[in-house]
């Protein structure tokens, strides 16, 4: 029977643009939901009260007091809307619980870098609303019929459900980053009022603890990740993280969808950081760009000279450390380096001294940036990403619709979004950056050898910028397949 009804998701997630983004899945957030809700679908976000979120939610009103939660402080349920832009806005619930949100820090770490001590208690009370707010115990009108879990924070949505007697909503666990997985000490399972029988390897022990990430990949009626190359590299021992035997037996469950882009947010057209707007037709606004980057970063101002950008949250991911490794080969090739990076104290002073070593080639930005990374997809030629894994990684796409060609290791999403330059690739059409693999130094210093000898070949790099701008990276097609996964669910329960 056709349903004429609005599917109607509740979207549980730790992090949502603009109100609080440490990385990707801010981005993603904003932009898959708001996709899904040009496609009909009823969606709701639901958000812890970081004082970034109590303070950019509007129309704020409290639904309900969750005063009698077992194991959890008082939380007041807000609903609200997330302006997104001056016309677009998500509706979204937020639970108001001072003592676990309202704090100086991020959301996961305090000032010095340090995991909260209490996180297991923070995102359990996101998990365990989540799944209130899914069930027939849920004190509001509205009920999904499909609860979307993101990442570890969100994990215990599906534990909580899976024990709950009465109705339900289909669960999707959606893995944005295996690599955290919110490990926590076996008393956890009590602490967070699960059955404790649930301390099992079919539940959510973990290697002696308990998972979150786990708990999710187990319990959800479906996983997703966020590319097809990455649900293979997720199955291997190399990149499975120790959970590569439950997503193999999972697999029959388990699709890489890859993610788009918000190109509202990210147009070269219409983007109001940019020093000069420009397009695919119309490229020569680029180089106006690159001007206001060197000068805003101090380094030489030369047309000529490749300035490679980076935009990162600095980490052994991310590959940093080869980055501080090749600096010196890559002032002399020539090229200039821009690093805007964060979030490891470490790694941000050894950045700080390569800029002191070779200020007219070398600017470090540290801190989290908006603004300067739109002028760095602008003003750069390349941008680097050399990445040991990646999910899925939005800056190579970003880049490519800012005819920025990307030098990316060949990894996850980065091997499905960028396409490499060869003669062949380049006669079809296709060629849109640089692809090394392995994830060395040698053969990072050889792809952007390569890179800074095509760009001299100006016709050549015109075209790959060409081709670069013009592939579809918005979030239509994506959100449709999450569509069909919901689905699916609602059709299988
Ligand atoms: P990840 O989520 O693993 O960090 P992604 O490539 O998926 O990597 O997304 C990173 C997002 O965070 C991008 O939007 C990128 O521009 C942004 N970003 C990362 N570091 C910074 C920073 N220091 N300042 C501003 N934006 C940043
Ligand atoms: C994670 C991944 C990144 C991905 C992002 C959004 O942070 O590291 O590759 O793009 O989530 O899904």
């Amino acid at each position: 029977m056709e349903r004429t009804q609005k599917l109607r998701v509740l979207f549980i997630t730790p992090e949502i643009y603009p109100a609080c983004k440490t990385g990707g899945l801010g981005d993603v957030s904003a932009a898959l939901p708001m996709a899904l809700q040009h496609l009909q679908t009823d969606i709701k976000i639901l958000l812890p009260g970081y004082p970034s979120v109590l303070q950019g939610v509007k129309y704020k009103k409290a639904v309900h007091e969750f005063n009698d939660l077992q194991h959890f402080p008082p939380a007041t349920l807000l609903s609200g809307k997330l302006a997104l832009s001056k016309t677009e806005s998500l509706p979204v619930f937020v639970i108001d619980c001072p003592g676990l949100y309202v704090r100086e820090g991020g959301p996961y770490l305090d000032a010095q870098g340090r995991d909260w001590p209490d996180n297991s208690l923070r995102f359990g009370l996101l998990s365990k609303i989540g799944a209130i707010l899914s069930s027939d115990a849920s004190p509001l009108k509205w009920r999904p019929d499909i609860a979307h879990c993101n990442d570890w924070q969100s994990g215990l949505t599906p534990a909580y459900l899976h024990f709950h007697p009465g109705q339900k909503a289909a669960t999707v666990m959606t893995i944005h980053n295996l690599a955290f997985q919110g490990v926590f000490a076996p008393g956890t399972v009590i602490q967070l009022g699960l059955p404790p029988s649930s301390f099992n390897i079919e539940g959510v022990e973990y290697y002696g603890n308990v998972s979150f990430l786990k708990a999710g990949v187990y319990y959800a009626e479906h996983i997703t990740t966020v590319s097809p190359n990455y649900v293979q590299e997720i199955q291997s021992e190399t990149l499975g993280f120790g959970m590569q035997g439950l997503l193999t037996t999972r697999n029959d469950k388990l699709t890489g969808i890859v993610n788009g882009i918000d190109t509202d947010k990210w147009n070269p057209e219409t983007d109001t950081y940019l020093a000069k707007n420009y397009s695919r037709e119309k490229l020569s606004g680029k180089i106006v760009n690159k001007k206001a980057l060197q000068q805003y970063m101090g380094l030489d101002i030369d047309d000529d000279i490749p300035l490679l950008g980076v935009i990162s949250r600095l980490s052994y991911q991310k590959g940093t450390d080869l980055l501080i490794q090749i600096a010196p080969e890559l002032v002399k090739l020539p090229a200039q380096l821009v690093i805007l990076g964060s979030n490891h104290i470490e790694l941000e002073q050894q950045l700080i001294l390569l800029a002191k070593m070779y200020p007219h080639a070398i600017a470090v930005q540290t801190g989290f940036d908006e603004a300067l990374s739109h002028l760095i997809e602008a003003g750069a030629d390349c941008f680097l990403m050399p990445s040991r894994f990646e999910p899925c990684g939005l800056n190579q796409m970003y880049s490519q619709h800012y005819g920025t060609l990307p030098i990316v290791h060949a990894t996850g999403g980065l091997l499905d979004t960028v396409v490499n330059y060869t003669p062949s690739s380049l006669t079809k059409g296709t060629a849109s950056g640089f692809l090394f693999h392995p994830i060395t130094v040698g053969s990072l210093l050889k792809a952007i050898q390569f890179a800074i000898d095509t760009y001299q070949n100006k016709k050549t790099w015109r075209k790959l910028q060409r081709n670069a701008m013009s592939k579809d990276f918005s979030w239509q097609a994506s959100a449709i397949a999450y569509q069909e996964i919901y689905r699916s669910l609602i059709h299988s329960t």
